[in-house]
């Protein structure tokens, strides 16, 4: 459809809904009736239909205020002429969730999807926030094809502690090196675990949950400021009435996801990412998300585009200011607004109007925060994609926040077997390593993990720490958490329990990375890998019943966004409703 269409699309679209209230059989009576029982009457039913999904839990901290949010929803639902219900999915939180938030990311999906199919909804708000959230939601949002607008709860405050600005978790982890390292009390780092966290809201460096919902505004399918208003700013309140008076005008006009979340669409959330030093989670959620409307987005892609995008924002962990700092100076808006001669700005988005329309009259209000792309800060993106007999179907590395020493460098591995073999033995004070040496960590990815968990930037050995090294080359099947830094090479693939190559290399074996030549090398002759090969066991399997053994049967790799295979592709919910009785 082009988009004048859309523009000029004043049919209303059947309604799910109405088929639902309509029915002139006990069907109609009954779901009447019982809707009465909550105290609506027919003037409500008589409304599109809008599910707000919210992602509330309290053990999620990041989403823990998503009630007040929907409240807010419903309110702009109600003045557009809509008849909003909300209703509760799975959440996903990266603090209390063991072994990896990530293991449920497609379960999480999956019950988004079933329950927008499976209700007579016209429209949805997707309520998400912390890192799994958003992908997982918009996921099965695109599977089900339901006029879709995503609101995330936003970043917390800036922490301040001491007159320095601290940011969750790129300080936690900092401050731990250094109390490790001996060189922080043990009085000062409990005093900034009191300081660094001190709002409602996700991580408010430009981590994963930042990153994520950021590319909501690029993709189209959330709406201006979603990304940098504040979880506790009176604006994101009045942000998400405005989604609720959207949504009713989006349902209206039957607009879905597959018709804004389009490649143009999906080039232009990767720019994003490029362009603000995003989280290399987001390599993995974008080609799960597109592979829902049946999108490709090779790894090349990505290196593609980071390679014409330079780097204009000032975020840690690749830069100096946080979320709070970035909304002051012109939010995601003014970001997209210079990077227009690189995006498609006529994409449509869930605000009826186009990206570049969108952002128009946004305006840069620190230029020390968001530069021009004639002025950047890095005359290319963070990310980088690797290739090489290490990780044939390719790696990832965020180079913004490595080490520019580091890359280039061949080293020494140092090789660990999993989780438990780098706990019981990094910091071993006869560990055989050397500040030149390369950490490589085996059994962490989709399946090894299980769950490609968030330990890619494994710890610098203490013995290390002491000597005041403070980065290594580091290369592992898993991911690392989007606030994380370092010279950490990420989601190697094929992973090492699937029998990638990394599930090969030995202790001493030289490794090579080289960033500017976009390789990742094991210097061990092919005679040698094929002796290696035949000897190779995998791992027993983590789970053997329920979901964790659906898990390891059905998960893809980190290329393909970790989602299961028969979840690929969107089948959308039609306007017929089966009678019940
Ligand atoms: Fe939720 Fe960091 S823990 S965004």
């Amino acid at each position: 459809m082009h988009h004048d269409d859309l523009h000029n699309h004043t049919t209303p679209a059947p309604r799910r809904g109405a088929s639902f209230f309509q029915e002139p059989h006990v069907a109609g009576f009954t779901h009447r009736a019982f809707t009465k029982a909550m105290g609506y009457d027919e003037t409500d039913m008589a409304r599109p239909l809008i599910g707000i999904c919210n992602t509330y839990s309290e053990l999620n901290n990041c989403n823990a205020h998503l009630r007040e949010l929907g409240e807010a929803v419903k309110r702009g639902v109600w003045q557009a002429g809509g008849f909003p219900l909300e209703f509760p999915t799975i959440s996903l939180g990266e603090i209390y969730l063991n072994p990896s938030s990530m293991l449920w990311r497609n379960l999480a999906a999956m019950d988004t999807e079933e329950m927008i199919r499976g209700q007579p909804l016209d429209g949805v708000v997707l309520l998400v926030n912390c890192d799994k959230t958003t992908p997982a939601a918009l996921m099965g949002a695109c599977s089900a094809d339901v006029p879709t607008i995503a609101l995330s709860g936003g970043p917390a405050l800036n922490g301040h502690f001491r007159g320095e600005i601290l940011g969750a978790c790129t300080d936690c982890r900092r401050m731990t090196a250094e109390y490790t390292a001996g060189t922080l009390s043990a009085e000062t780092y409990r005093l900034a675990e009191d300081n660094v966290f001190r709002s409602r809201g996700h991580c408010m460096v430009m981590g994963t949950a930042s990153t994520m919902n950021s590319l909501l505004e690029a993709l189209g399918i959330g709406l201006p400021g979603t990304g940098a208003t504040p979880a506790v700013d009176s604006r994101r309140i009045r942000l998400a009435e405005e989604t609720g008076r959207a949504i009713v005008d989006l349902a209206r006009r039957g607009l879905r996801p597959s018709q804004i979340l389009t490649r143009q669409a999906f080039e232009n959330a990767i720019t994003l990412l490029c362009a603000v030093g995003g989280s290399t989670n987001a390599v993995v959620h974008l080609p799960a998300i597109a592979g829902r409307l049946d999108i490709d987005l090779p790894l090349e892609l990505f290196d593609a585009i980071s390679r014409r995008t330079p780097l204009i924002a000032n975020l840690r962990p690749s830069g100096s200011y946080q979320m709070e700092d970035l909304y002051y100076a012109g939010g995601i808006p003014a970001i997209l607004r210079e990077l227009l001669p690189l995006l498609h700005g006529d994409a449509l988005t869930v605000t009826g109007r186009t990206l570049a329309e969108n952002v128009a009259a946004a305006e840069v209000q620190d230029r020390g925060i968001i530069r021009s792309l004639d002025d950047p800060f890095q005359p290319e993106g963070g990310l980088s994609i690797l290739r090489g007999n290490l990780a044939p179907d390719g790696a990832v590395i965020k180079h913004a926040a490595a080490t520019p020493a580091l890359m280039q460098h061949r080293g020494r591995a140092v090789v660990f077997k999993g989780m438990d073999d780098l706990r019981a033995r990094l910091n071993a004070p006869d560990l055989d390593v050397t500040p030149d040496s390369v950490l490589v960590l085996q059994n962490v990815g989709p399946v090894g993990g299980p769950g490609m968990p968030e330990v890619g930037n494994l710890p610098i050995p203490q013995k290390l720490l002491q000597q005041g090294v403070r980065d290594m080359v580091r290369i592992s099947d898993g991911r690392m958490s989007g606030t994380a830094y370092g010279t950490i090479v990420l989601h190697v693939a094929p992973e090492s329990a699937v029998g990638g190559p990394l599930a090969l290399v030995q202790d001493g074996d030289e490794i090579e990375l080289d960033v500017p030549k976009r390789r990742l090398y094991l210097h061990v002759d092919d005679a040698e890998l094929a002796r290696r090969r035949a000897a190779w066991q995998p791992p027993a399997p983590a789970y053997r019943r329920g979901y964790g053994q659906l898990y390891l049967q059905q998960v893809n790799q980190a290329p393909q966004g970790v989602d299961f295979d028969f979840l690929r592709g969107c089948d959308p919910v039609t306007v017929t409703l089966q009678p019940k009785f």
